[in-house]
């Protein structure tokens, strides 16, 4: 027993907590999702005809199929949990470069609905352990469709990454807590590596491909600098430990952002939230808006900027002042002037390309929901009834 114990203490390397230790460990996991798999200095090469024409991403498990996806008719990304949400985060990133329609399903529902795959579609499997009866059934089934199966996994050899036609390992390392935090964030560095190698071809992508894959060599950095917030982040969470419920807006890129800061709140502190398509809030999430819900927005600059600045506008506008969270960029004068009169909470977070914040900008919220599961006392690593990897379906 005291074995035991020592074992699984020296396994945390120094944390109280798994979730602590792997929310800390990203700038290093994201790293290693990358490692050897990004030419982050383009080299002009002399004498060849199109001196920019080189391979800047290589993905082995992809390289020879990569041709069949582009020829394809769409790419439908398939998860569970926190795999679907890193799905959602980079779907706009492969509809912007590879130009395919791109659906992201949750593997039950896709399942329920005996969704129609045809042979000429992709379908990319996300799950971190490979292991989800879900997940695995909705592979079985576009199998049988015909379709070409890829698989996103952190595992090697699991039951996902052996029954898929070709795939990307993530190599995040062992995730043990059973809230997925380095794996969310490898995920989305992963679908966004397949977006970059999938449109390595396009002249037109050139540009923005340069400046995701310089985001990319950033991130280890930005991830660090967004770390540095834990203290801030216990603070936040010692103010909300009381409270009843929280809601997570966002939109663009970050409606993913919402859902899984709602999810990891929800799973490990055991508080009802809600992630919300800002989009959608007139649409009856406002209802619930008063002085005393605690809410988050969040309002990174990007494409969707502006449309955040005014959802702050309404909902300081609905008298929401309580506790109102803005997870901004540093620097964003305007939304820190719109909140500082008010006296909401900042949490201000480095400036990433567009498609990466979502990396970024999750950080500081797993580390809310981990405060605020410490706080409200209870099992951080092992929430009640639920479970690592869900094997039955
Ligand atoms: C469980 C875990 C989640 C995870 C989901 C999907 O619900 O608690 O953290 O996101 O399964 O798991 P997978 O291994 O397929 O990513």
């Amino acid at each position: 027993q005291t074995l035991e114990m020592e074992v699984s203490q020296i396994m945390k390397g120094g944390f109280d907590h798994y979730m602590q230790k792997e929310i800390h460990e990203q700038p290093e996991s994201i790293y290693q999702t990358m490692r050897g798999r990004v030419r982050m200095e383009p080299q002009v090469q002399e004498g060849s005809l199109d001196p920019y024409k080189q391979q800047r991403i290589k993905l082995g498990g992809l390289a020879e199929h990569l041709e069949t996806i582009r020829s394809g008719r769409r790419i439908v990304f398939v998860g569970c949990g926190t795999s679907y949400h890193a799905s959602l985060a980079s779907r706009q990133t492969v509809e912007e470069l590879v130009n395919l329609p791109v659906a992201c399903e949750l593997a039950s529902d896709l399942l329920d609905r005996r969704c129609p795959i045809f042979r000429d579609d992709t379908c990319v499997f996300v799950s971190q352990s490979g292991e989800t009866a879900d997940t695995l059934a909705a592979l079985e089934y576009a199998k049988s469709r015909g379709a070409l199966c890829v698989g996103v996994t952190n595992t090697v050899g699991s039951a996902i990454a052996r029954s898929t036609h070709c795939g990307v390992h993530i190599n995040a390392g062992c995730e043990i807590g059973v809230a997925s935090t380095k794996a969310y964030t490898s995920q989305i560095a992963a679908i966004t590596m397949m977006a970059l190698a999938l449109s390595e071809d396009s002249i037109s992508k050139r540009e923005p491909r340069d400046a995701v894959i310089e985001g990319l060599a950033h991130l280890p950095d930005k991830i660090r600098q967004a770390l540095a917030l834990d203290g801030e982040m216990r603070e936040l969470a010692a103010k909300l430990k009381g409270e009843q419920s929280l809601l997570v807006f966002g939109r663009g890129y970050n409606y993913a952002t919402a859902l899984e800061a709602a999810l990891k709140v929800k799973e490990v502190a055991l508080m009802h939230s809600e992630g919300i398509l800002a989009g959608e809030m007139k649409h009856g999430p406002l209802a619930l808006v008063d002085e005393s819900m605690p809410i988050l927005v969040v309002a990174t600059r990007d494409g969707v900027h502006k449309k955040m600045v005014s959802v702050i506008e309404q909902l300081l506008a609905r008298g929401a002042t309580k506790h109102l969270l803005v997870v901004c960029n540093e620097g964003d004068e305007e939304v820190a002037g719109l909140c500082a009169s008010h006296g909401c909470s900042l949490i201000r977070v480095p400036q990433v390309v567009d498609c990466l914040a979502p990396v970024v900008n999750i950080v500081p919220l797993q580390l809310l929901a981990y405060h605020l599961t410490v706080l409200r006392g209870f099992n951080v690593d092992q929430p009640r009834n639920l479970a690592k990897s869900v094997t039955v379906l």
